[in-house]
């Protein structure tokens, strides 16, 4: 059914409960797609859900007015997540108008044909009668395109992917759910989508700021609305555009026959004893997207790879290939591994980590079949070397 979230301001997505990936993102808790109608004298959907769920969406629009009512959709992203409904709802309502980014018109052409579309800007504004809808163009927030819909009267943010989170749930508010649980989910979103945009998020932080936006309400396009204390959500953002950390690291590694796993305990172990958060992350067993979130608010972490056929096993490469794109910064990181002749994982390791532009702590430490006594000296001080850095960042 519609959930009403402000007078005459429904939800009207769709929840997409067995979701468990989201191009390459594991979503372990599902997703949602938010979709809001607001109701005034002229009638406005912002944004549709994907298109298997489209009929979702409209049994909950039909809750609230016949959707053939709909004057305006307003399109603030045209990833497929939020535009793959626009065809069939087109087909449905031939009259209506859609406003989107000048940066949308060649995607949503592309993707969908030709469109009623109208291109708006930052500034644009558009009146239902007594609400006016104000557009603010948030570029790569998550592509070129993206926009957030502001209604000044409702004192609500429409911020599309921005603090979203993925997470399926019957419940559409922070204080209806467990508030750490989607916590954790809004920073593993950040991790995996956004990192490596900080900047241009910082921007657009700034842009919300300088336009003294009264808002007690932001309801982005996945997972939960905030209302209890919109606030938190946005101090969260800044905190993780400025990398900001704590004293955690983390030991990520792969192994064959347990000699790179026994270096990473023989790691782990240190930074627990320096009083550190520590964890200990084998790869087989965890997605690259949680190590991502883990990653987001650790000061720095040991990579460990055994080399196979003279060169980094697949798992570690596979994440390096993830970090690549998505660029974490400000971390300390160390390379670690074992091997039995050739020994090309560890310089291999550290390359790619200096390629990331983190600060690494030279030599790794790489290890012939089993760490020896003299081995595990020097895994000692390499543990020694990254924890200190780590105390005074
Ligand atoms: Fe939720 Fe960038 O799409």
């Amino acid at each position: 059914m519609a959930v009403k979230i402000k007078e005459n301001i429904y939800w009207v997505g769709a929840v997409d409960w067995n979701l468990r990936d989201f191009h390459g993102y594991i979503t372990g808790r599902g997703a949602t797609y938010n979709s809001y109608l607001i109701v005034d004298q002229k009638i406005a959907l912002v944004d549709t859900v994907k298109a298997p769920l489209f009929n979702d969406m409209i049994d909950r629009i039909s809750a609230v007015t016949d959707p053939s009512n709909i004057s305006y959709l307003i399109c603030n992203h045209i990833e497929k997540d939020h535009s793959s409904g626009i065809p069939e709802l087109v087909r449905r309502v031939p009259q209506i108008k859609i406003f989107a980014t000048k940066m949308a018109q060649t995607g949503l052409t592309k993707y969908y044909g030709d469109l009623p579309l109208q291109i708006v800007k930052t500034g644009d504004t558009l009146s239902l009668g007594s609400k006016n809808l104000q557009f603010i163009e948030i570029p790569m927030i998550h592509w070129p395109d993206s926009m957030m819909t502001y209604v000044p009267e409702s004192h609500l943010l429409l911020s599309n992917d921005a603090f979203g989170q993925h997470i399926a749930t019957s419940c559409r508010f922070d204080d209806e759910v467990n508030f750490p649980e989607v916590m954790y989910e809004a920073a593993k979103y950040f991790a995996n989508l956004l990192t490596h945009l900080a900047p241009l998020i910082q921007n657009a932080l700034k842009k919300i700021e300088e336009l003294k936006l009264s808002i007690d309400m932001i309801a982005p396009s996945h997972g939960i609305i905030w209302r209890s204390n919109p606030g938190a959500i946005i101090q969260a953002y800044r905190d993780w555009c400025s990398c900001t950390t704590r004293e955690k690291i983390i030991v990520i590694y792969d192994t064959m026959w347990q000699a790179t796993e026994c270096i990473a305990k023989i790691l782990l172990n240190a930074v627990a004893d320096a009083g550190f958060e520590a964890k200990l992350l084998k790869l087989r067993e965890n997605h690259r997207s949680d190590i991502m979130a883990e990653l987001l608010d650790a000061r720095g972490f040991f990579l460990g790879s055994p080399t196979l056929h003279r060169t980094i096993f697949p798992t570690v490469a596979d994440l390096i290939c993830y970090m690549q794109g998505l660029k974490p910064q400000k971390k300390i990181a160390a390379a670690f591994g074992s091997y039995g002749w050739s020994g090309e994982s560890v310089p291999l390791l550290t390359d790619a980590l200096k390629g990331l532009g983190l600060e690494v702590i030279e030599p790794g430490v790489k290890v012939q079949y089993m760490p020896s006594a003299d081995d595990k000296s020097l895994i000692l001080a390499l543990a020694d070397a990254l924890i200190s850095k780590a105390k005074n960042p």
